[in-house]
């Protein structure tokens, strides 16, 4: 995923690429360097690991100059250590990439049968030496740039830097975001707004297809044809301060905490109070005319889409097709032009969600999507934006886009269920409330968090664990199971209830703590059949219910935690909490990088 930044400017430049890649950290964090031209002087410092050894590295051996490009690293090619981090060098050329380049196999045995050396393992360092060529054979450094993009194939944003101009970087785009932002008398180059927010608030991002000439004070955008292209200029809603943790040990541990606020902020966009209703949405779905919903995300936000099917089918009788991006994107679904997608995804960026939306649009269905960030590819890409108002998200493992993301779609359920009269308006308002209880009650759980504490002790004594759960704890159970995996690295799978004596029940033995979620709902005693299979294997059940699930789940429970009593709509909004909360104290007491986990990346826009 990797994040880029460039910056032709007036002061130095290093301490400002440092300062932008600490606002894309959340990119990728294998590696990281800068690299400037000073009085046509060219030098990078590159560091493995976290941005703070390159910080570390810059103090000691500082660079000057008033121009340079930035990068921080989610390897794709090539183990994360400095050889490979970016920038790479070639002859006078310096670039950082973003992206995967897909014949860069055949470039590099192209580039090497003519004298180039490669001393990286990245796909990164063949765009270097193409431009490098280009150079060599008499190109001057915009056209080099030029004929080089024209021979690439697959997703990139790129920055391009030259030995010996001080006034020129190059960007390029095809796939991952990158935006050129404007200064007075400065100008810049990052995948996000939020990269650039400390430097201007009017940006211009780059479409596919598109490439950059840069200089301090003005730039040109053109297409891969070399033909000039206008991309309007939009004021950006980044915010210039770095966003901190607070009291908390951790990002994940805070923006957890932040949940009853920010789902409030997120309601409100929705609900009107005064009546209790779904405010009318300004939107182009009609869901009163459509016949099916397609659903597509990847992750978490795809386990908050699947939560969703449940209530779109069951409150508003709206069929919901839903896969997860990377295989929907090749699934060739026969749709009906007219009939609505959406796409949820915290970032706006992930490249197979996006693809999805690509797919939906060209087969002539109307596009809604629930993104976190204003202004990313997939909210500018779709007909209808639907926003969750999580605020800026900083830990990979994602906590409080989920719940908001749950909480939108549970108004648009309401709204679907109220356009399609599937539910009166008595019962609307009923859910509404519900709805509006949610913050207080999330808040309420939050104080459960020492019994939680305790329960993640004994988890992170044990290698494997199992969470269940019927209908939309179902989803919610491997949400659960991917929270766990991702930031403690302890194996746990996440299984519908019923499905357990099809095949993993013989996984089950004292070795084993079987986690259920289980509110008393409508299926609580097929549930507790099913907590009965596993107590009669000897598994250790730790169950999440209400007071009623308590007392008549007559299974004997390892550590029986109770929720406050909420309306079995909202319940996968709140009992996210608990699930967000086992994870996180056992990652804790595993002593792993929690907020920045290993291998991962917050923003995903490689396939
Ligand atoms: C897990 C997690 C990921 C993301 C997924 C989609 O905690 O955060 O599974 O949910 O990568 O990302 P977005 O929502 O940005 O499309």
């Amino acid at each position: 995923m990797c994040g880029i930044v460039g910056i032709v400017g007036k002061e130095p430049v290093a301490p400002l690429l440092v300062d932008a890649l600490k606002r894309l950290e959340y990119r990728g964090y294998d590696s990281a360097g800068v690299a400037t031209v000073d009085h046509g002087h060219m030098d990078r410092r590159r560091a493995e690991g976290k941005l703070i050894n390159l910080e570390k590295r810059l103090k000691e051996e500082p660079l000057a100059g008033t121009i340079g490009i930035g990068h921080t690293r989610w390897a794709t090619h090539g183990v994360p250590n400095e050889a490979n981090a970016h920038p790479h060098f070639s002859g006078d050329v310096a670039i950082v990439h973003n992206g995967i380049i897909e014949n860069f196999w055949e470039l590099r045995e192209e580039l090497i049968a003519d004298g180039y050396q490669f001393s990286s393992q990245t796909d990164t360092e063949v765009v270097a030496h193409l431009v490098s060529r280009e150079i060599r054979n008499g190109a001057a450094p915009v056209e080099a740039a030029h004929n080089a993009l024209k021979r690439l194939r697959g997703a990139f944003a790129l920055a391009i830097m030259f030995r010996g101009d001080d006034n020129l970087i190059i960007g390029a785009r095809n796939g991952p975001p990158l935006a050129v932002g404007h200064g007075d008398g400065e100008m810049y180059l990052g995948s996000d707004a939020i990269a650039l927010a400390p430097f201007t608030d009017t940006i211009t991002y780059l479409e596919d297809g598109d490439w950059a000439v840069v200089r301090r004070g003005e730039f040109a955008i053109y297409d891969m044809d070399g033909n000039p292209v206008h991309r309007a200029p939009q004021k950006s809603v980044g915010t210039a301060f770095l966003v901190d943790k607070g009291n908390h040990r951790h990002f994940m541990e805070k923006e957890i905490h932040e949940q009853p606020e920010v789902i409030a902020h997120t309601l409100s966009n929705y609900i009107d109070f005064s009546t209790m209703t779904i405010k009318p949405l300004k939107s182009k779905i009609d869901f009163s005319a459509i016949n099916r919903l397609a659903i597509s995300a990847c992750g978490t936000a795809y386990y908050a889409g699947l939560i969703s099917k449940y209530w779109f089918e069951r409150f508003a009788r709206l069929p919901v097709d839903i896969d997860i991006a990377s295989e929907f994107r090749y699934r060739e679904m026969p749709m009906a032009k007219g009939d609505a997608a959406l796409f949820v995804s915290q970032s706006g960026e992930t490249a197979d969600t996006l693809a999805s939306l690509r797919y939906c649009k060209n087969q002539g269905m109307t596009i809604g999507a629930i993104v976190n960030v204003r202004g990313s590819t997939i909210a500018r890409e779709a007909d209808a934006v639907f926003p969750t108002l999580a605020g800026p998200e900083i830990g990979v493992a994602s906590t409080k886009a989920f719940t908001c993301q749950l909480s939108v779609l549970a108004a648009l359920t309401l709204r679907a269920a109220e356009k399609r009269k599937t539910l009166s308006p008595e019962q609307v308002r009923v859910h509404v409330q519900a709805l509006i209880e949610v913050p207080r009650i999330a808040s309420q759980v939050l104080h459960l968090e020492d019994q939680i504490t305790r329960v993640a002790r004994e988890l992170a004594n044990v290698k494997h664990v199992l969470y269940l759960g019927r209908d939309t704890n179902f989803p919610l159970a491997m949400e659960g199971a991917l929270k766990l995996k991702e930031i403690s690295y302890i194996h746990a799978e996440g299984y519908a209830a019923g499905e357990l004596k099809h095949g993993p029940i013989a996984l089950i033995d004292e070795n084993m703590p079987v986690i259920v979620i289980a509110p008393h709902d409508h299926i609580f005693e097929k549930t507790v059949s099913n907590m009965q299979e596993v107590a009669a294997r000897g598994g250790k059940i730790i169950l999440i219910t209400d007071e009623k699930g308590a007392r008549l789940s007559t299974v004997e429970t390892m550590e029986t935690i109770v929720l406050p009593d909420v309306p079995e709509f909202v319940a996968p909004i709140i009992y996210a909490l608990p699930v967000q909360l086992l994870a996180y104290h056992t990652a804790v007491f595993m002593g792993t990088d929690v907020d920045q986990p290993r291998n991962l990346a917050k923003s995903v826009t490689v396939e």
